[in-house]
This record gives structure tokens, sequence and C-alpha cells, in this order.
């Protein structure tokens, strides 16, 4: 899968697919992520990116011009499957949409800065818009960074047997439920009995108990989801 990122600062972008099960993911060639500096396809000689909002207003606005040069540059041979815009008022984000978007093997992600972009891109280019919770970031790139994290740890091969993303929170509709490593005892504290067992049935039913009562106490919204 490939995934290009089209961001005013790149530069916030650097390390978070540098590292851990991003950093495997690139390595096994299963996720190649290509970050594009918008300023490259800005116009004139200052490279500009944004303008004054039509009608005034505070806050500047992305201009259309550099993001479809960006677009056009990247667009090589393969079409894209998606073109996402992220911003607050998008749909949002939670892990259905993590589980569709990997099964697609071409997205693009436009980060938003200032007061957004020119509304003409996102009724004519952008494909889906994509919030990832309810408060403001300054840019989209930590929104696209959530996003593509998500993603690209549910693509096979990426994560191994024991990390299995079957197995994260959410994935049946549940909260995980708590995880204990050794000591058996520290400070008093003391691991589930049951834990120690080896009795595989009831470890599992224990389990199961546990998410489904983490999930009605921190999450009751999640049971009432269809
Ligand atoms: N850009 C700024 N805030 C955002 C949010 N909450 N989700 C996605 N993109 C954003």
């Amino acid at each position: 899968m490939r995934i290009d990122i089209i961001s005013a600062v790149p530069e916030l972008l650097e390390s978070p697919f540098r590292h851990s099960i991003m950093k495997r993911a690139a390595e096994k060639n299963l996720l190649n992520v290509v970050i594009h500096d918008l300023r490259k396809f800005g116009i004139g000689k200052h490279n500009k990116i944004d303008d004054y909002q039509y009608g005034g207003g505070a806050g500047m606005v992305m201009c259309i011009e550099p993001i479809l040069k960006c677009l056009d540059n990247i667009k090589e041979e393969e079409d894209f499957d998606e073109i996402i815009f992220v911003t607050p008022d998008g749909v949002l984000f939670d892990q259905q949409m993590a589980n569709s978007l990997s099964l697609r093997n071409r997205l693009v992600i436009i980060c938003g800065h200032y007061k957004g972009i020119d509304e003409r891109l996102r009724e004519h280019i952008v494909t889906m818009e994509i919030s990832i919770g309810s408060f403001v970031l300054s840019g989209g790139e930590l929104a696209a960074a959530v996003i593509v994290d998500s993603i690209g740890r549910l693509l096979p091969g990426v994560l191994n047997d024991e990390t299995s993303a079957l197995f994260d929170s959410f994935q049946d509709g549940l909260l995980a439920p708590p995880v204990f490593t050794r000591p058996a005892e520290y400070n008093g504290w003391k691991v589930p009995e049951i834990l120690l067992s080896g009795d595989d049935g009831k470890i599992e039913q224990w389990r199961l108990e546990q998410s489904l009562e983490r999930t009605k106490l921190r999450r009751p919204d999640l049971l009432n989801e269809d």
C-alpha cells in the first residue's frame, strides 16, 4: 500500500513513520508513506501556498493551484483510491474506517492549515473528509499520522501473531481486557489468579467478561452501536 501525504509543514511528519511498527511496515515493503512538501508547488517566486479569504475575515486559506499541482505530480501511472482531507468538520474516524481504508492500495491525504483549504477543492477533488476527534489541531499533520498509523498496523504481515490487530480494542466492538506481566506480585499487588491457572478456556472467558465490563463502564456507547 502507498500513502502520499501533502503538507505545508512536512517536518512534522518526519518521525512518526520511522520507528517501531511503522518502520517495520516500510522495511517489509508493506507500506510506503511518501511525504510531499506543498511549498515546492507554491505560486510565484515566494512559493505562495495561501491567500486572504474572499469576503474578509481573519485567517489565510490554502490555494487551489499548489495542491492540484502536487496531486498531478504524484499521480504518476496509478490513480488514487481516495483523496482524503483531514479536517475537524469531517466524518469521525474510527476502527471500522481504518479497517476499510486498509483494504485500499493508494491513498493521498491533504493536511490543512490556517483556515483550511479553498472549498472548491473539497467540492471537486477531495473524496473523503476525516476528523480524528471533536477538537481542533493546529494542522492536519498529526491527524494524518494517527490515520496512517492505525491503517498501517492492519496490513497483513505488519504485526506478528503476538501483537495481532485482531485483539485490539474496538476490533470486536469492545475495549481490550487488562493485561499483566511478571512478577506475579509486586508491592502486594497481585495478578488475577485466573491468569496463572493455565486454563485457556477459563482465561478466555475471563478476558471476555473483563472486556464487556470495561466497555460498559468506559464506553457504553460502543455497546449500543449495531
Ligand atoms: N485538523 C485540525 N483539527 C483536526 C481534527 N480534529 N481532525 C482532523 N484534522 C484536523
